[in-house]
């Protein structure tokens, strides 16, 4: 079951966006053009069909509700009808009450899921939550009448695509690939959403990747990135919009997820480079009217599945020894881990904790290709080079409390070249480093006079130190 909001709505929003630097010029979702290229014409047509009717377009989304994403879901009873009038009473259980009195819920859909409409949608004119009245737009055949059920689906998604317009799209793109006006000035990249692939997260690497959690994405959104571009958004954002932008990085992740999943589904047999073959169109319509449907189901459930699996109560790496003491002792200990050849730490970031470790010097190769890289030195998913930190100048980007420097060398950071221990080291041993390495920029300090910063260096330092 989805929920699709039409024209008007587009019109709507348009209208509220032109202001701030607007994109109606976008009103799509990029496509993946670097995967979708490969397919046959016909295949890459599907793929875009699907993410059409299953997602829709910016400025009129489609909740599909087999995602794990919170669209915002009011459901209730219709008391009174007065013409396109409807006085209604919700359901106690409705997901989100308190958002209700947001006007996205005007103009946003209602499905009746009882009574002579079942299964209808109409649009919402107005919402008056002080006496719980809608009004709809013209459109049902017959009348709602006393008693009928309905849903009221995807005004919390809508309040995220208006704030993630406004904040976030001009670095993060449309379609979250990173890929926004500003976004090829900065270094690092803005992360494109589309792998589903998150670093900064308090979750295991192994066996398998955990997604980010609500939480981390949140910690990321208002805290910024400190020493990138990514700033932090707290006052400016409060609590209940920080909510929405997440479900709507969120969304847009999963998105790129399942295009991706299509893609490489269909690229086994429908690639570009069998457009000559025999027999391959009838094939492929084959394909697409009888196991196309259900694999596109089939993904959507592993992407959401990974996503929830994130939610699940334990997942963040919680140690359970808490930290010891930061003795001379373990410092002493954790540098030798850090030097030594079970944990390797040297090889990226170099004796002194510099970044400039030997790896930084070889040739690497690509994990996913096995194809060595052109260019010297380590390379991050998104194919953008790296470089380890500079431990010296005290700047954690995932946060520089002891347990995410703890979760960072237990996990590594997804995406880039910086490995997991969580089988190679003990937690004391994980402790040692991170008491270790929260030393470095101190004790490397000392003796030598301060490298002084160029500025742009030094006002990055200074960013958002937290
Ligand atoms: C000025 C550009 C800029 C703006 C505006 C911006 N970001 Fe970012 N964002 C970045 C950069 C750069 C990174 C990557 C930093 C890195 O890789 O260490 C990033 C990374 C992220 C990440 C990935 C965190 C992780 O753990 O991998 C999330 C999520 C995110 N931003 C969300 C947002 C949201 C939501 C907004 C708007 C409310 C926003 N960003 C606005 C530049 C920006
Ligand atoms: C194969 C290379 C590699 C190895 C080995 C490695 N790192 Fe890293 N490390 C990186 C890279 C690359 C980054 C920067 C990633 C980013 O933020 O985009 C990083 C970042 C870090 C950070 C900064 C985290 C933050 O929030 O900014 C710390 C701390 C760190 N590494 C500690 C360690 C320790 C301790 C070890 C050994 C247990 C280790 N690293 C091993 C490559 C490596």
């Amino acid at each position: 079951m989805s929920v699709r909001w039409q024209t008007i709505v587009a019109l709507m929003l348009a209208s509220l966006l032109a202001g701030c630097g607007g994109d109606t010029s976008k009103a799509r979702f990029a496509e993946n053009s670097a995967l979708a290229k490969q397919l046959l014409p016909k295949a890459r047509k599907a793929v875009q069909k699907t993410l059409d009717d299953h997602f829709g377009s910016p400025l009129d989304s489609v909740a599909w509700l087999k995602l794990p994403v919170n669209y915002g879901k009011a459901e209730g009873t219709v008391k009174t009808v007065d013409g396109q009038k409807l006085s209604v009473e919700f359901n106690a259980e409705a997901s989100d009450l308190e958002s209700l009195t947001s006007p996205e819920l005007t103009r946003a859909g209602l499905l009746f899921t009882s009574g002579s409409n079942a299964g209808k949608q109409v649009l919402l004119a107005k919402f008056d939550s002080k006496n719980s009245t809608f009004e709809t737009l013209p459109g049902l055949e017959s009348a709602p009448s006393s008693g009928d059920q309905f849903v009221a689906a995807g005004h919390f998604l809508r309040h995220g695509r208006k704030l993630y317009a406004r904040h976030c799209q001009h670095c993060h793109g449309v379609s979250g690939d990173g890929d926004g006006t500003t976004a090829k000035y900065l270094n690092p990249r803005p992360r494109d959403y589309r792998l589903g692939v998150f670093k900064f997260t308090s979750t295991a690497s192994f066996p398998a990747p955990i997604k980010a959690t609500r939480d981390d994405l949140k910690r990321v959104i208002a805290l910024g990135i400190p020493g990138t571009y990514m700033p932090s958004f707290v006052p400016m954002l409060k609590e209940n919009e920080l909510t929405a932008v997440i479900e709507y990085v969120r969304w847009l992740a999963m998105r790129g997820e399942i295009e991706k999943g299509l893609v490489t589904e269909l690229k086994g047999e429908y690639s570009k480079d069998r457009s000559k073959d025999d027999g391959i169109d009838k094939s492929l319509e084959t394909y697409l009217s009888e196991t196309y449907p259900n694999f596109v189901n089939e993904i959507a459930g592993e992407v959401g599945e990974k996503w929830s699996g994130a939610e699940e109560e334990g997942t963040p790496i919680i140690p359970k020894k808490p930290r010891p003491q930061d003795t001379a002792e373990s410092r002493h200990r954790g540098k030798e881990l850090f030097l030594g050849n079970k944990a390797k730490c040297v090889n990226c970031h170099g004796p002194t904790g510099r970044g400039n470790g030997p790896m930084t010097e070889d040739f690497q190769k690509n994990p996913d290709t096995n194809e060595t890289y052109a260019e010297r030195g380590l390379y991050d998913t998104w194919g953008q080079p790296i470089k380890p930190r500079d431990l010296t100048r005290g700047i954690y980007r995932g946060g520089r409390r002891p347990i995410d420097i703890y979760r960072r060398i237990y996990a590594g950071i997804k995406g880039t070249p910086m490995p997991g221990n969580s089988q190679a080291l003990s937690e004391d041993e994980i402790w040692d480093l991170v008491n270790y390495a929260l030393s470095v920029p101190y004790d490397s300090q000392a003796p030598k006079s301060p490298k002084p910063h160029s500025v742009a260096e030094h006002s990055m330092d200074h960013g958002h130190a937290n």
